[in-house]
């Protein structure tokens, strides 16, 4: 099983070209699935979640081309509507083919994701909404099996709590639905601003009526079209956090920094100097970093999956932090490992007290999930000596070269086997 080791202590200077967006581009290409037409997609991140849905498009019955600048999408023939166990286990995303695949051919057997580190991840909300739209489901070995003997149908839907990914299972559902829907308590993340522009693009009709309500027409005729995928904002964050435990100085590239305001005001608060150009934020890292109370939400909130990282960045502020982690119930497995380093990070519940001061000592450590690796691999970053991250496999699902970004600015950082 590869490795990552990583020799701690140099400040990390120079640019930073961020990738496309790995969330914004796994609802796309579920919603590809609607189409009877070729669609051209652009910077697709190549991390391993891209490769899982992939597969499960190809699984269902896509044609897929992979060109070095872009990915030709062929759904001229006919689909399946039967997505797998084995690759909906390994990632969750895998759930938002229900919608299109429902709004298709009124008739789909999707594999429930089940379980993650990070907290059950029920998919009940995607499941009542999408019964509203006419659907019938039953669970069946670990399966939903639904089906729109009518075809799906146009309605109001009021989502109890902010789900991303029922959002976006409902977008896509209802763009081929009969007659209108009216989406409200929707979240509101850049990536299904995204997803919305995609859709509208093939010829959906889809339009934000209030912050957090959107009206879709069901349309039946889809375009063949080009998109360009949107950059990571949760990268961006990551590389931005990296420059400022380090001391760093970061021209961080390829990004809209509006979309990552609340990040860049943190950081500012916490004593970094950020400037801000068109498409690039500067970030030079301060010695001095400020304690913070840091509670995660949905966007514009702080991400959730940004805690893991500003919690290493807290960890060296001159006093305790406190971090309150408001989506997931079990997502501070990142602080065993911390502390395994010398952070003093004592959690109760939903929050963590992060006590300032703290020189991370290197280790040998484990990955836990997507962003609990990077974090490692953060403190790792600011510790003299070398550390070794195991289970790196999680990090390969969502950050694309990321030790060839991080040797280019300075990291001392090599895969082993
Ligand atoms: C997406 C992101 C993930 C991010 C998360 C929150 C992708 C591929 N993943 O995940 O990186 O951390 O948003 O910003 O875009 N919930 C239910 N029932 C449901 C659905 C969700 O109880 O049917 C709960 C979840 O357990 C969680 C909360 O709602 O506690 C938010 O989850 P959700 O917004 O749905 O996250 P994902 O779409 O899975």
């Amino acid at each position: 099983m590869q490795k990552l080791e990583v020799f701690g202590g140099n400040k990390l200077k120079g640019q930073i070209k961020i990738s496309g967006s790995k969330n914004a581009s796994l609802p796309i290409l579920a919603a590809t699935l609607l189409s009877n037409n070729r669609i051209i997609l652009k910077n697709l991140p190549k991390v391993g979640d891209i490769e899982t849905m992939l597969t499960l498009l190809q699984s269902l019955g896509s044609k897929i081309k992979i060109n070095k600048e872009q990915i030709i999408i062929d759904n001229t023939k006919q689909q399946k509507n039967f997505a797998s166990y084995n690759l909906v286990k390994t990632m969750r995303a895998g759930i938002l083919v229900l919608g299109p695949l429902l709004a298709k051919f009124g008739f789909a057997k999707v594999s429930l994701p089940g379980g993650c580190a990070i907290g059950t991840r029920p998919v009940d909300i995607h499941l009542k909404a999408i019964s509203k739209l006419g659907v019938k489901y039953k669970i069946h070995q670990g399966y939903v099996i639904a089906n729109a003997p009518k075809g799906l149908k146009g309605n109001n839907i009021h989502f109890s709590k902010i789900s991303v990914g029922a959002t976006e299972n409902l977008i896509i559902a209802a763009s081929l639905a009969e007659g209108t829907t009216i989406l409200s308590n929707c979240a509101i993340e850049p990536e299904i601003k995204d997803l919305v522009n995609f859709l509208n693009k093939i010829g959906c009709k889809i339009k934000w009526k209030s912050k957090r309500t959107i009206k879709i027409i069901g349309v039946s005729k889809l375009k063949e079209i080009s998109y360009s995928v949107m950059f990571d904002r949760i990268e961006a964050g990551t590389y931005l956090i990296a420059a400022a435990v380090t001391e760093g100085n970061l021209k961080i590239q390829n990004i809209i920094p509006k979309i990552i305001k609340t990040e860049i005001d943190i950081l500012k608060k916490i004593g970094s100097k950020i400037i801000v150009k068109k498409n690039e934020v500067q970030i030079i890292g301060n010695k001095k970093i400020k304690s913070m109370k840091i509670k995660t939400a949905p966007y514009p909130g702080f991400p959730t999956d940004l805690q893991a990282q500003i919690m290493v960045l807290l960890c060296r502020a001159n006093k305790s932090s406190i971090i309150q982690e408001n989506i997931f119930e079990n997502r501070f497995m990142h602080v065993a490992e911390l502390n395994r380093m010398g952070a003093k990070i004592l959690t109760n519940g939903n929050k963590a007290l992060v006590k300032g001061n703290i020189n991370f000592a290197p280790a040998e450590l484990m990955a836990t999930d997507l962003r609990a690796s990077v974090s490692l691999i953060l403190a790792a970053l600011t510790s003299k000596g070398k550390s070794v991250i195991n289970r790196i496999y999680h990090l390969d699902r969502g950050y694309e070269n990321i030790e060839k970004k991080l040797k280019k600015v300075g990291a001392k950082i090599r895969r082993v086997n």
